[in-house]
């Protein structure tokens, strides 16, 4: 007997506009769950929702910048107002400065990561948690990275924003175990995403492809099935947890 596996869900999905906030906002609105798409990309986002909404599921666009506490606690309002409730968020706008030496980077590049990967998560964290603290149940999740884990080469605040992210997962999900909360996150490896093909080449993207251990890079769909399932109660008894998603990349 088949069940949607988030029926009945109402989810945040930042940096929905694009890439594997798409895919999994796509995703989770066919698993049943009306879903807040949030960016601040508008025409991307509005796209996304109609893609969700000719398949037939619910969706709303909010314009957000998740660098900024003004427009998240906008965000959560929206998605309550919206959707009538919120059961669940997957935090997951973020983006990589290009690569420079530790010694040479710029700061205001620097600062510009931290407040997007890092202080979004915090900030979207902050109001979410909030708000399922008063209704004893949520579910979050948050896009860290497999920089989260090794450094990415070359990109340091990258590498040290998702690293942090991993830090705000485990912190959440201790703190907010008894109020009916998990808090999980996912280490995406390489994914074939608008993102990570503007910052590359065709010839580029060969030879990351052929680098990976299957010899081809994520599709973001890929992503958003793991968060699917840490979203949903079929993933009921998993919280602090980093679920990395790269296909045996990281074994070598
Ligand atoms: N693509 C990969 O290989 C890969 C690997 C590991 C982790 N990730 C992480 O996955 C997440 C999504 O990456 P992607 O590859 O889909 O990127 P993408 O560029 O395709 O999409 C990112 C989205 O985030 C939005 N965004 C950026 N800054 C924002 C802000 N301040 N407020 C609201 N929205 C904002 C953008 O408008 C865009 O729609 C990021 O956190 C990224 O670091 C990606």
């Amino acid at each position: 007997m088949s069940r949607l596996r988030l029926a009945d869900s109402k989810l945040i999905v930042t940096g929905a506009a694009n890439g594997i906030g798409r895919s999994a906002a796509l995703r989770f609105a066919e698993e049943g769950a009306a879903v807040l798409v949030a960016d601040r990309d508008a025409r991307g986002g509005e796209e996304t929702c109609r893609q969700i909404r000719e398949a037939g599921g619910q969706a709303f666009f909010h314009e957000t910048d998740v660098s900024q506490e003004a427009s998240v606690r906008d965000m959560v309002a929206k998605a309550v107002s919206a959707l009538g409730g919120l059961t669940g968020a997957f935090n997951n706008a973020g983006f990589s400065e290009p690569p420079s030496a530790f010694d040479e980077s710029d700061f205001s590049t620097w600062q510009a990561v931290l407040a997007v990967d890092l202080t979004g998560v915090f900030l979207c964290m902050k109001h979410e948690l909030a708000f399922m603290k008063q209704q004893g149940r949520g579910s979050i999740v948050n896009t860290s990275s497999v920089a989260g884990l090794v450094c990415a080469p070359g990109r340091v605040a990258y590498t040290a924003a998702k690293h942090g992210v991993l830090g705000l997962t485990k912190h959440a999900a201790r703190e907010f175990a008894r109020h009916g909360i998990r808090v999980n996150a996912i280490c995406p490896g390489m994914i074939d995403t608008p993102g990570l093909r503007g910052s590359i080449d065709d010839a580029g993207f060969a030879a990351l492809s052929e680098r990976t251990a299957p010899g081809r890079l994520g599709q973001p769909r890929e992503v958003g099935d793991v968060a699917a399932w840490l979203l949903s109660e079929d993933a009921s008894y998993v919280s602090g947890e980093t679920i990395v998603v790269d296909h045996a990349g990281l074994t070598r």
